[in-house]
């Protein structure tokens, strides 16, 4: 096949693609693409499949644009904290309920019968197959500070509306202080764009230097002892450790290779939901500890050969 209008399957399912081997639909790619795809040939049905979640992925970014925009003329207009929540430093500010209304009453308008699970507004079940699952801004307290580390996260999961058994499909983290998108769709990569231009993001390979970490710790002090003591256990296999203060961003600076390895207790779903397919996307494994999936009890995101090095040090404990 030759060509940027053929229809490629493989391993990965099939996509839209040029005949570049290295590059595979996206959904930033020429829409035209795609219109052409869809006019000039019947289209196999896990190409549609592949279609509609490209669809999804453009939708998440275009509403991650419009929300990131609207927190960050917010953050230059001054921060109000409205309210604690599960403890003294877990803070919302006014405009992480704003940015999420947006959110939601965008979705809604373009995916009326797509369910959402949201940080500040809850749960609210669809009826098809997919629901949303957003954090308007992850990283609330660097946003209070005014540390440019915070990003609206958005994924489109299909299946039961819980990440133990969901699919993700779709992902969008935007960090609007620097202007970075990142997304991916299943199958298809991950992918950022910023004032660079746009590349497609793998996850590093360890030096011999060992890795650089990054990590999190939970709002509740009475974790903060288990947090250190598990920090100190990881350290023989740090270069350094960051805390960057944002899951999401954490996420995807390892697909972006910008970090070697991240792990987390006590992330919640949308902490984590566009974050890990942005991983997967990019070659590396995300998954909790022991075993399964990332979620409260344990998050852990690296280069496969990392991975399992991070897991079993945390399933030392
Ligand atoms: C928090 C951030 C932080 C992580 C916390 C999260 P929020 O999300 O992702 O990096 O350590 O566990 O709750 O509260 O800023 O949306
Ligand atoms: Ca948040």
């Amino acid at each position: 096949m030759t060509g940027a209008t053929q229809v490629r399957g493989g391993d990965q399912g099939v996509v839209t693609a040029s005949d570049d081997d290295d590059v595979v639909g996206c959904g930033f790619c020429d829409a035209s693409l795609h219109a052409s795809n869809l006019t000039v040939r019947a289209v196999p049905a896990a190409t549609v499949v592949l279609m509609a979640a490209e669809e999804l992925e453009l939708i998440a970014i275009e509403i991650a644009r419009e929300a990131g925009d609207l927190a960050r003329r917010r953050r230059s207009e001054g921060v109000r904290i409205a309210a604690t929540k599960s403890a003294a430093a877990d803070i919302v500010t006014a405009a992480d309920r704003e940015v999420e209304a947006l959110i939601r009453d965008r979705l809604a308008r373009r995916r009326p019968d797509d369910g959402f699970l949201g940080e500040e507004s809850g749960a609210e079940r669809g009826t098809s197959e997919v629901t949303w699952v957003v954090d308007p801004i992850d990283g609330t307290v660097n946003y209070a500070y005014g540390i440019p580390a915070y990003a609206v996260s958005i994924a489109a999961v299909t299946g039961e509306p819980e990440p133990q058994s969901w699919t993700a499909v779709a992902a969008a983290v935007y960090n609007p202080a620097v202007g970075e998108m990142f997304h991916a769709v299943a199958g298809g990569g991950a992918w950022v764009e910023n004032a660079e231009g746009r590349a497609r993001l793998r996850v590093s390979e360890v030096g011999p230097a060992g890795a650089l970490l990054a990590t999190g710790f939970g709002y509740d002090p009475a974790t903060h002892e288990g947090d250190l003591a598990r920090v100190a256990r990881m350290m023989p296999l740090a270069r350094d450790l960051r805390r960057i203060g944002a899951a999401s961003l954490d996420l995807a600076f390892v697909a972006a290779g910008r970090l070697d390895g991240y792990f987390e207790r006590g992330l919640q779903a949308w902490d984590h939901a566009a974050g890990a397919l942005l991983v997967t996307e990019a070659g590396g494994r995300v998954g909790g500890a022991p075993g399964g999936r990332p979620g409260r009890g344990m998050t852990i995101a690296a280069g496969p050969e990392l991975f399992d090095r991070i897991r079993t040090v945390i399933e030392s404990e």
